[in-house]
């Protein structure tokens, strides 16, 4: 598939010009070798420049130099300051390891880029501490774990900052170190260093420019987090909403009635501005095939590609994938084009099964609205008449009838890479419109995560996730990107509800603020086929989001509708993330941002509250206090976001 070599590969045709690090080391210097060798591969060559510095006249990194011929300074502590203070504008990183100093903060500053406040916005220096750190930081951090009987130690790299060990955390990695040796542990501990510290200075060394495509509050909280990533060079948007298209450059995407032309011209325009990965927020471009498109130009994917797209995009393809491979789902019937005696025929077999009518669902995609849920059976056989005439146009000319399954619902969200699942906690979207889960089925009104659950029910979401990986891994699913499990926590186990094919919106709001993990490296490992590589951190946080809609939704939502007090949020902590807005140029009205315009409302769901908080509960009240504060003419929200509904057969 890969057209195109990666931007390291190319570099001697775009002429850019090599990179350059300065490796520290005061001792052995054996990361300094495994640095050296990574960068002196074919891959790299005249693409990266590596000098040693040492403070130590014996030190046997010295000889690994000689021996790699890699340029090498002794320069005694003292001298330090004085000797890269010349030569700093020359490296574009430096790299700690085993350098037995601690560096004053002018050494640190040399390598810094300051934003216009003075605010430090970029750190060349970096360090490999042999713990998960904050646990056993300072000198002999192997012996400290190995001596404290510790359970499991790791590695961290992490940004240098003044205070030992405590910079911003790049990545960590662990290992079990209960039952091994101190000389074993050592071993396993140096062979992760080996192995993740170049690439993590590869990864910093040739950033990626990331094209983000989607314009609703999911796509404005992942472009919030991918800019976190120090493996971000340039973020770029395509159809971003005017409330977050201001953290990224826009690119130009020209729609047509002719989707895969608008896709073809995307990637283009994509390769041309040298984006490394597209991420795709919303469905139906996945449905439509820009992953395949943009893999056909040799640009990284994070979406399913179309074939795949359809266990979101057609109910009866989930249906019998599922069944094919023996993951629970609720009985069903698919309906096409039938008479009223076929339809009566088949509520009478849901009938003789329990007194409780099925579930009705448009077989297409209809923005999370085809779902029915009737009361009775009379209701079942008036609605379902009512799909098969075309309620949801073409969605709905297929109609699958679905036994009514009760339980705690949940939304999983997987990391799929075509080898390796890996997932979220799992989170609780309200789907319905009103408090009390009344009224209709909506996009998602509000989202809490992690939820709380079981040990059994745990155990029996890890034996669900081995069923779909197993299954996935059978029908050859090659492709990388999300799986969305809506899942009913039954009492007969786990039973599978929809499969979405992307990041939930508001579940995204809500997991994000949970995940530890550089997203943008989780990014770069599932496109690279090697998310079994890297571990999932997740914070003990809780985290909440209500949406902000308007009247209307989500049948005609009202438009127009100036939005004012958006700076609560940042009085009580929130964040806000846009969904239906437009700016529109009006210095009369309150203004946002300083800008000289103003945010209207121009969609069903307008912005999502969000915040997360060990407590918990402080958080929601926050996140309550800004909703009430926010004002736009037909502002509804839920007021009972955090509440645990179960239904009770
Ligand atoms: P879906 O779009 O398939 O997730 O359906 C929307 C919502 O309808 C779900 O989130 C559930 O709350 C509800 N639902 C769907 N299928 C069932 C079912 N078989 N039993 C009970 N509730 C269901
Ligand atoms: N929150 C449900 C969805 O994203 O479809």
């Amino acid at each position: 598939m890969q057209k195109q070599p990666s931007k390291a590969q190319n570099a001697t045709h775009t002429k850019i010009l090599p990179k350059k690090i300065l490796i520290f080391a005061s001792e052995n210097g054996s990361n300094f070798e495994a640095i050296a060798k990574h960068f002196q591969q074919k891959a790299f060559k005249d693409k990266v420049n590596i000098e040693l510095l040492t403070d130590n006249k014996n030190a046997y990194a010295i000889q690994r130099a000689k021996r790699l011929n890699i340029p090498y300074f002794y320069v005694p502590f003292e001298n330090l300051y004085d000797f890269l203070k010349p030569r700093a504008r020359q490296y574009d990183l430096y790299v700690l390891a085993g350098y037995m100093r601690i560096l004053p903060e002018k050494i640190l500053n040399l390598g810094a880029v300051f934003d216009k406040t003075g605010k430090k916005i970029q750190n060349k220096f970096i360090n490999i501490h042999p713990s998960l750190l904050p646990d056993f930081k300072g000198k002999n951090a192997i012996q400290q774990a190995f001596k404290a009987n510790a359970e499991k130690t790791g590695i961290t790299i992490h940004f240098v900052e003044k205070k030992v060990d405590s910079g911003k955390i790049i990545t960590q990695k662990s290992t079990a170190a209960a039952g091994k040796t101190l000389a074993e542990l050592e071993k396993s501990i140096h062979e992760i260093e080996h192995r993740i510290y170049p690439e993590i200075i590869e990864n910093l060394l040739f950033k990626k420019n990331v094209l983000l495509f989607g314009g609703g509050a999911r796509e404005h909280a992942l472009a919030q987090k991918l800019l976190k990533s120090p493996f971000l060079d340039t973020l770029y948007l395509a159809n971003p909403n005017d409330g977050f298209k201001r953290l990224g450059k826009t690119v130009k995407f020209p729609r047509t009635s002719n989707p895969a032309a608008d896709y073809d011209t995307l990637a283009k325009n994509a390769r041309a501005l040298n984006i490394d990965l597209l991420v795709i927020g919303p469905e139906n471009p996945l449905f439509e095939g820009i992953s395949d498109i943009f893999q056909n130009e040799g640009i990284k994917v994070i979406g399913a590609n179309k074939k795949w797209a359809a266990l979101e995009g057609s109910k009866s393809f989930a249906k019998i994938f599922m069944t094919k491979n023996g993951i629970k789902t609720a009985d069903y019937k698919i309906l096409t084009d039938c008479t009223p005696e076929k339809i009566k025929e088949t509520l009478d077999y849901f009938k003789a099964k329990s007194q409780t009518p099925p579930v009705i669902k448009a077989d297409g995609a209809a923005l999370g609205k085809g779902v029915y849920l009737p009361e009775t059976f009379e209701e079942a056989e008036f609605e379902t008449d009512k799909f098969l005439k075309g309620e949801f146009g073409e969605a709905s000319k297929k109609v699958v009838l679905e036994e009514r399954l009760f339980g705690k619902e949940v939304s999983l969200l997987s990391f799929w890479d075509g080898k390796t699942l890996v997932s979220f906690p799992p989170a609780q979207d309200y789907k319905r419109l009103l408090d009390n889960n009344k009224g209709k089925n909506t996009g998602g009104m509000g989202s809490f995560a992690p939820v709380k659950i079981s040990v059994t029910e745990q155990k029996r979401l890890e034996e669900y996730q081995n069923a779909l990986k197993t299954a996935l891994l059978k029908e050859n699913a090659d492709f990388k990107g999300i799986i969305y499990s809506g899942l009913m926590l039954t009492k007969n186990g786990v039973y599978v509800l929809e499969y979405n094919m992307r990041f939930g919106d508001p579940e995204t709001q809500v997991l994000l603020e949970l995940l530890d993990t550089d997203l943008l490296y989780i990014f770069l490992k599932t496109a690279d086929k090697k998310l079994n590589e890297i571990e999932l951190k997740f914070n003990k946080k809780k985290a909440y989001c209500v949406v902000l809609a308007s009247e209307g939704y989500p049948d005609s939502p009202k438009k127009g509708a100036v939005i004012k007090n958006l700076e609560a949020a940042e009085k009580y902590g929130c964040k806000i993330y846009f969904a239906g807005v437009k700016s529109v140029k009006n210095p009369a009205v309150q203004t946002y941002s300083n800008d000289t315009a103003a945010l209207t409302v121009n969609g069903g769901r307008v912005l999502s509250i969000v915040k997360s908080a060990y407590g918990g509960k402080s958080a929601l009240d926050s996140i309550y206090k800004t909703a009430a504060k926010i004002e736009f003419e037909g502002k509804i929200y839920r007021k009972d976001i955090g509440k645990i509904y179960g239904k009770k057969p």
